[in-house]
């Protein structure tokens, strides 16, 4: 992306509704505010994909994507062309409301099916925002779990955003909304124009790791073959991107002892 003059071409984002209830979701109308405020900024070109309306039947959990490759899955004919859809976009949004103090079975369904971009990720510079609406509260877990999947998959996730939508009524609250929609679009342009790789997080650096060490012991795999066109398997990160010494010391020490647990057996059963 050209950031001098913010681009010739409006910025194409994507974004991904977790709702069962489409347009009538809070979690949609919230990202066309966002849509709203980057269209004052630059012209922005949002395509709105409804989960439920993809047709993504439940994950049959026979993990070809992964272990043959993403082409296997038996539901590629969807699948293959919502990712060639996250591959064209300069931006991704990933939405979803919380049911039972979770994401909805809808998101969590289609995130199985990218299971293969946690072992071989692409989307690397990709700019990224997550959302999560309860009426209440248990935006905490949804929002980790979205920014963890759109990190692990590459993506650079600039921010994220719960909202609570019994307040959406009341005018204190909908003035704060409409400042953190203003800040999360310039923030979320200005990110995508840099068009920088950002420095991963810990838990992202922890990720890579934790995928290092299983394709290692993958040797011949589809995984392992993708891992060794790259580089990675000796990597400190997927890129060449600056590390807090801090954060590339303490990861490689936890790698290396989990990686020493693993060979010796030493892994406790969780309680
Ligand atoms: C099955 C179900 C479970 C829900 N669980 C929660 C919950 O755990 N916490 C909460 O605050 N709201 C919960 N809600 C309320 C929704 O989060 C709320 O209605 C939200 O606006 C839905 O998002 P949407 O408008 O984008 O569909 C639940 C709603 C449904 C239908």
């Amino acid at each position: 992306m050209d950031g001098s003059d913010g681009g010739s071409q409006p910025l194409h984002i994507l974004v991904f509704i977790g709702s069962p209830r489409n347009a009538e979701s809070w979690t949609y109308k919230i990202i066309r505010q966002i849509e709203a405020r980057m269209a004052e900024i630059q012209p922005v070109d949002f395509e709105y994909v409804f989960i439920l309306d993809t047709g993504l039947p439940f994950c049959d959990g026979c993990l070809s994507c992964v272990n043959v490759g993403e082409h296997a899955c038996p539901q590629f004919t969807i699948v293959g062309p919502l990712a060639e859809k996250m591959d064209a976009a300069d931006g991704l949004i990933l939405g979803s409301p919380i049911h039972t103090f979770a994401m909805t079975g809808l998101i969590k369904n289609f995130c199985e099916y990218f299971m293969y971009k946690r072992n071989r990720p692409s989307f690397f510079g990709k700019k990224a925002v997550v959302t999560a609406t309860a009426s209440g509260g248990g935006h905490t877990q949804v929002l980790d779990f979205l920014e963890g999947t759109a990190s692990a998959w590459g993506c650079d996730v600039v921010t994220r955003l719960g909202i609570s939508s019994t307040q959406l009524k009341k005018p204190r609250y909908l003035e704060k909304v409409d400042a953190v929609t203003r800040e999360i679009a310039q923030l979320f342009i200005d990110e995508i124009n840099k068009g920088e790789l950002g420095s991963p997080k810990f838990g992202a650096l922890m990720n890579f790791r934790a995928m290092q060490n299983m394709t290692r012991n993958q040797k011949g795999s589809v995984n392992y073959r993708y891992w060794q066109a790259r580089d990675w398997l000796d990597a400190e990160y997927y890129t060449k991107v600056s590390i807090s010494p801090w954060a590339r010391m303490m990861a490689g020490y936890i790698a290396r002892k989990m990686r020493r647990s693993i060979r010796k057996g030493n892994v406790q059963p969780y309680r």
